[in-house]
């Protein structure tokens, strides 16, 4: 009889029984990891870590693994087979994950520091040399709480609805001190004074132990905001003297991780208004100067990161992620030059800026073709629905900009610098961003800033405490559903303009 093993691929927890001897491409394939050298063993963005078990290596592929700076318990899963029970770590998710390496003014102090990013989905910490600003060592990961939602809010209806609050903190506070351990292995003789750690709300409040039922129903309120401060031993770290704080939220859905970027995009000190937009399910918009800041949070919906879409995906292996016009001629960009599988969110801006300079849809979002499908190739398209859908997800993050800069009293014009934060920002194309009216700014004034939740917390190791308080103090949140105008405004931004 065929013999079977199992493989368990983490962070996402799935369990498979496989046949003796198959290829872990085969298997990573249809979880979405890519190979992106075509499984040639060249460019390592197939690399597994091996956490439990083992990978057999031959001479070709352990010369391969030294050329590309791997060692144990690193193999490229393109040159691996399954021939016993294991444990893997993929690799590839990690490329998802924005680290920084922006450079920044500080005020050289003594020692160490580690700013730790906890997003949703993905994890980053950096130990930095609080002498020389140098950037010691990094660690990044998935947050192992995706096996319970992808989402802020299906994590939210774990906790209250199923129960699951304790095993969240659980897990994500492990992965924590794993992270960090691997850290303080750098520095034994000079444990890091400070660690410092932003989130969204939901990640705070999970972090350090707090309620979230205030947070799954209206107003959406919770009164946990302040920042959370622990010793080392309480989170299973051997560095006494360490002082751990997460660093305190805006309000509700607007968490560290925005006060982190406030602090980096230097909002705080302008004269002139900026204005400072993360984009994603849970849109985070903020507009200020060194005199007031407002903030607010917008459901976008997950059509920006190609959910709810027809033939929407995640930007990985077949994702068509732009959309461009040669010579009067459609070209796709497609993630992996593999055959088009689908689109993922900054496809999908393309293909509706592509489509609306065609014709094919007007302003008002209708699709005036014959067939209702766009075709970007033979198998991929678009659908009335998913032009909706877009059009829902621009029109929360046009208005809540909108209704925030009137509150302000000022126009595009006198913001000088519109910084986008996130993944997802990193990869849009901005010219289409303004052709589908969702930055209504010159393109020159719009910076993709990367990570600006690990940069501000970065920043914020050199600083004294009165710089997170008085950023706390200058800034306000609004509810943007509770402005009279928001319906009137929401429905003007659905146009195309
Ligand atoms: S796909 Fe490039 S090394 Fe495996």
């Amino acid at each position: 009889m065929e013999k079977h093993f199992t493989v368990r691929l983490e962070p996402l927890g799935k369990k498979i029984r496989v046949p003796a001897g198959t290829p872990l491409k085969d298997i990573l394939f249809s979880y979405g990891v890519e190979f992106p050298c075509g499984s040639k063993a060249l460019c390592g963005g197939c690399r597994i870590k091996v956490l439990e078990g083992e990978v057999s290596v031959d001479t070709s592929h352990r010369r391969a693994l030294e050329k590309l700076g791997l060692s144990d318990p690193w193999r490229l899963a393109c040159r691996s087979q399954v021939t016993g029970d294991v444990v893997l770590e993929i690799g590839q998710f990690d490329t998802f994950i924005l680290a920084d390496s922006t450079p920044f003014r500080f005020r050289p102090r003594a020692g160490y520091g580690i700013a730790f990013d906890i997003g949703t989905t993905t994890l980053v910490a950096q130990l930095v040399n609080l002498q020389s600003g140098e950037v010691v060592a990094v660690e990044t990961g998935v947050n192992p709480q995706a096996r319970y939602g992808g989402d802020v809010i299906s994590r939210i209806e774990y906790a209250v609805l199923q129960g699951g609050a304790d095993e969240l903190t659980r897990l994500i506070r492990e992965k924590f001190s794993k992270m960090t351990r691997r850290l303080l292995c750098k520095v034994k003789e000079v444990p890091p004074e400070k660690i410092l750690v932003a989130g969204n709300t939901v990640m705070h409040h999970l972090f350090c132990g707090h309620d979230l039922t205030p947070m799954a129903a209206y107003p959406f309120e919770t009164s946990h905001g302040g920042e959370c401060c622990f010793t080392a031993g309480e989170l299973g770290l051997p560095a006494d003297h360490t002082e751990i704080v997460f660093l305190p939220i805006l309000g509700s859905f607007v968490g560290s991780d925005i006060l982190a970027g406030i602090l980096a995009t230097g909002m705080a000190e302008s004269e002139q208004p900026v204005v400072l937009v993360d984009l994603g399910t849970n849109g985070e918009i903020v507009v200020g100067n060194r005199e007031h800041i407002l903030c607010a949070s917008t459901a976008a919906g997950p059509a920006f990161e190609g959910t709810n879409i027809r033939m929407g995906m995640r930007a990985t292996t077949g994702a068509i992620s732009s959309v461009m016009v040669e010579n009067g001629t459609v070209r796709n960009h497609i993630i992996g030059n593999e055959q088009a599988r689908g689109i993922c969110g900054s496809g999908l801006i393309d293909a509706i800026a592509v489509f609306l300079e065609k014709g094919d849809i007007d302003l008002g979002g209708r699709v005036t073709t014959e067939d209702e499908r766009l075709h970007l190739t033979p198998q991929v398209y678009l659908t009335q629905k998913d032009v909706r859908e877009l059009q829902l997800a621009k029109s929360a993050i046009a208005s809540g900009l909108q209704i925030l800069m009137e509150e302000m009293g000022i126009s595009a014009g006198e913001v000088k610098n519109v910084f986008i934060s996130g993944a997802f920002g990193t990869f849009i194309n901005l010219e289409n961003t303004r052709r589908i009216g969702l930055l209504k700014f010159p393109e020159e004034k719009i910076i993709k800033m990367g990570n600006t939740a690990l940069l501000g917390t970065k920043m914020a190791l050199f600083e004294e405490e009165e710089v997170i308080r008085d950023i706390l103090e200058k800034t306000v949140h609004l509810s943007l559903e509770s402005n009279p105008r928001f319906q009137d405004i929401f429905a003007e931004n659905m146009i195309f303009t």
